[in-house]
């Protein structure tokens, strides 16, 4: 009996030595929100599954942590005006989510424009031997301990079916993640350049999105791959930021990276040339990466050793579990392709 118990300590060992993550990790509830209903009361089922109390705190935590005083004060001052100018159906979704719970617009409106800065984010988008398309992110934000009770995928309904699918925090109606079933998917990673509220500020009262806003859109809206890239490529951002797409047939895969107005390079799959995936974390990819930050190595040297040939949504599940491209910021992990919509898979991660 010795010689197995052995083994079973040697692979346990083994198992250790290699730098994966060896921590929980949870299916997030799947909720249902009706585009048919009006937008002050489509998201009102999905926020009666959560403790109000608790998206209340996080609400307050993250405002009173992530806003500067100055931002508080204007939108305070100038949001009956913003109504008017403010992307629908957001505006309207955002005030019936804050009366359900007791919020101000203001406060309900500042947590959906702080988690639009400061995430650690990658995201692949690769393409297997056979041609088929994979896409994966690990969204790293900071406050995970209130974030992860928080996280949902939503399906998004339209005449009764699903119309896309995404993944975000409850309260918040922009997505950083998400697919448009037999045609494409996002991800969204932080590009930040500095200066962010005093821009982002400016850049919203000219009528430009949210970057989380235009994936939704984007996901709502567009028709194929190429339209999908053309319209996150172009449209005027209160922020820059990396946008991966993925489609469904061969070659289609891109890291867009954006200024605020408009496209500052286009970085596609070129597997006929050996680059059969594109890593993106928060820094342009035609640079180095700071020696402080480097989960982009990571991330590429465990796609190297996992091959083309053997590329899945596992495998790359897997990727996106080597440390550090896994860190104790990752909140969650989606892997999804565009061509099997059902195995859309979102992990919660880092539950001790
Ligand atoms: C909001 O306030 C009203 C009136 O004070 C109260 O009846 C209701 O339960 C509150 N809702 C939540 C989600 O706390
Ligand atoms: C969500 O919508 C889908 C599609 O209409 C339906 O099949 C499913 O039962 C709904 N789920 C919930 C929890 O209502
Ligand atoms: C990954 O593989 C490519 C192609 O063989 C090679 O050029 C690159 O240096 C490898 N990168 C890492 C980090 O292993
Ligand atoms: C990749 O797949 C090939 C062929 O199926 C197999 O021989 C190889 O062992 C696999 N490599 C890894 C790292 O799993
Ligand atoms: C992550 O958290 C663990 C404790 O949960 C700590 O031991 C470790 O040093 C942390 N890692 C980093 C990179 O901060």
């Amino acid at each position: 009996m010795r010689a197995p118990v052995l083994l079973l300590l040697l692979l346990l060992l083994l198992a250790g030595a290699v730098p994966h993550s060896t921590k929980r990790s949870l299916v997030p509830p799947r909720v249902n929100v009706s585009l048919d209903e009006a937008p002050a009361a489509r998201w009102l089922p999905a926020l009666r599954l959560f403790d109000p109390g608790l998206v209340r705190s996080a609400v307050a935590l993250i405002v009173g942590d992530r806003v500067p005083k100055w931002v508080l004060e204007v939108i305070g001052k100038l949001v009956a005006e913003m109504e008017s100018f403010l992307p629908q159906p957001f505006t309207e979704e955002i005030r019936g989510i804050s009366n359900f719970l007791n919020l101000s617009l203001t406060d309900g409106l500042l947590i959906n424009l702080a988690y639009e800065s400061s995430a650690f984010c990658t995201s692949v988008v690769a393409q297997d031997s056979r041609g088929h398309i994979y896409h994966g992110r690990n969204l790293d934000y900071p406050f995970g301990e209130l974030l992860r009770k928080l996280t949902v995928d939503v399906q998004f309904l339209k005449n009764g079916q699903i119309a896309f699918t995404g993944t975000t925090f409850i309260g918040y109606v922009g997505l950083w993640t998400g697919q448009s079933p037999h045609k494409f998917t996002v991800s969204g990673d932080e590009r930040d350049k500095g200066w962010w509220w005093e821009n982002a500020i400016a850049a919203l009262f000219q009528g430009h999105s949210p970057v989380s806003w235009l994936i939704r859109t984007t996901l709502s809206e567009s028709e194929d791959f190429e339209t999908s890239v053309y319209k996150l490529a172009k449209t005027p951002l209160i922020a820059d930021v990396y946008y991966i797409v993925g489609g469904t047939a061969p070659r289609e895969g891109v890291v867009i990276t954006r200024n605020r107005g408009g496209p500052a390079d286009i970085w596609p799959l070129d597997p006929l040339n050996g680059a059969w995936f594109r890593v993106e974390t928060n820094y342009d990819h035609w640079k180095p990466v700071p020696k402080t930050d480097d989960r982009r190595t990571p991330a590429i040297r465990a796609l190297n050793a996992t091959g083309q040939a053997n590329l899945s949504l596992e495998a790359l599940f897997q990727v996106l579990s080597v440390v550090p491209v896994y860190n104790n910021f990752t909140v969650y992990t989606t892997v999804m392709s565009a061509a099997t919509p059902d195995k859309y898979m979102t992990r919660i991660r880092n539950l001790s």
